[in-house]
């Protein structure tokens, strides 16, 4: 197995929705097919342990997004496609870039401060409360799953780019302190990829409890998209596409001449529930067959654990002796 080309990670939180799937997912399933290129896409379970601490949660939503990613078409047998907690390679090289990060720089992590600042907002006493090491330390845990294989690129959104940055100068430290091993990932932020809005027209999220699920049965789905926010405006009066959320997750979807045939409708006066319907007829043809895989996926989830134990056979191939030759490098070694 060669180092990743392409390497990035989903943290196991939530139940994947129609966000993920515009930002993260459909491009990720393009460079998984693409065989030129070696990408290495991971399920982040270590890093849902920061957040959430019920066990049921975490293992659902590893299953569900697991499931989610290979019903929408990910080619599992081109790419790299793992649990990251199957690669025990990936904790020991964080605690080695532990011991090489600098508290200060953990300091200055954007998650972190914000924590300490809605602290220092409530007025509690001591401005750390409630914060874990597991939050504080967060971005070596990341450097380690980009650094075990030696990413050339990463694409996130824009909220991860501290970390990357971060991630560059820890293993710039290494280069320097032991040996030259570390390839300096460059970060991937696409402007071009849509950013979805969700039921209240902000960025659809798990946090604002505002997404509409990728495979919830079409009734609910339907059902979603009737409760999208639009204004009082009648069924004949024309209306302005670019401020409205429907319009602009239609756009997300259909393409470029699809986009402009509805804004000109939109112009002419088109009925809010008419457009609504035509939005979830939209989105529903996209959905219909991987829904059925999703569902039957999740219901055989050993099918899953397949898939998962072929990938992380896969990426051992590289870790193991990658690791060997950082334990080597940093003087953890046979002594006979
Ligand atoms: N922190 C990332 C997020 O919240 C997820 C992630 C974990 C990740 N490890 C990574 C992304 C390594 C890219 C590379 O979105």
């Amino acid at each position: 197995m060669k180092n990743a080309d392409f390497l990035t990670g989903i943290t196991t939180s939530g139940t994947p929705h129609l966000g993920n799937f515009v930002g993260a997912i459909r491009p990720a399933v393009a460079t998984s097919r693409d065989s030129n290129l070696t990408s290495y896409y991971f399920l982040a379970d270590y890093h849902s342990l920061i957040k959430n601490h019920d066990p049921e949660k975490r293992c659902q939503s590893t299953l569900e997004i697991a499931a989610a990613w290979i019903a929408l078409g990910l080619d599992h047998d081109n790419c790299v496609f793992y649990r990251q907690s199957d690669i025990p390679e990936i904790p020991e090289l964080t605690w080695i870039l532990t011991c090489l990060t600098s508290k200060g720089l953990m300091n200055r992590a954007h998650a972190y401060k914000a924590g300490v600042q809605e602290n220092e907002v409530a007025g509690t006493k001591d401005p750390d409360q409630g914060i874990t090491m597991g939050l504080f330390s967060y971005p070596i845990l990341m450097a380690a799953d980009i650094l075990m294989f030696n990413a050339a690129k990463v694409p996130v959104g824009r909220d991860q780019v501290q970390h990357l940055e971060m991630t560059r100068d820890i293993a710039a430290r290494f280069n320097h302190v032991y040996e030259n091993l570390f390839v300096l990932p460059e970060v991937v932020v696409d402007d071009n990829t849509a950013v979805l809005a969700g039921l209240d027209g902000r960025k659809m999220s798990k946090s604002y409890n505002n997404y509409i699920p990728l495979f919830d049965t079409q009734k609910r789905l339907r059902k979603m998209i009737m409760k999208i926010q639009t204004n009082s405006l009648g069924p004949d009066e024309p209306k302005d596409p670019d401020t409205c959320i429907l319009f602009s997750i239609y756009k997300a979807f259909a393409t470029e001449a699809e986009t402009r045939a509805l804004a000109k409708r939109y112009r002419q006066g088109i009925a809010w529930g008419a457009m609504k319907q035509e939005l979830f007829e939209y989105i529903d043809a996209i959905l219909a067959e991987p829904r059925q895989r999703y569902d039957e996926l999740i219901t055989n989830p050993g099918d899953i654990e397949n898939i998962l134990a072929k990938g992380a056979e896969k990426a051992r191939a590289v870790s193991v002796p990658f690791l060997e030759k950082i334990r080597s490098a940093v003087g953890i070694r046979s002594l006979g």
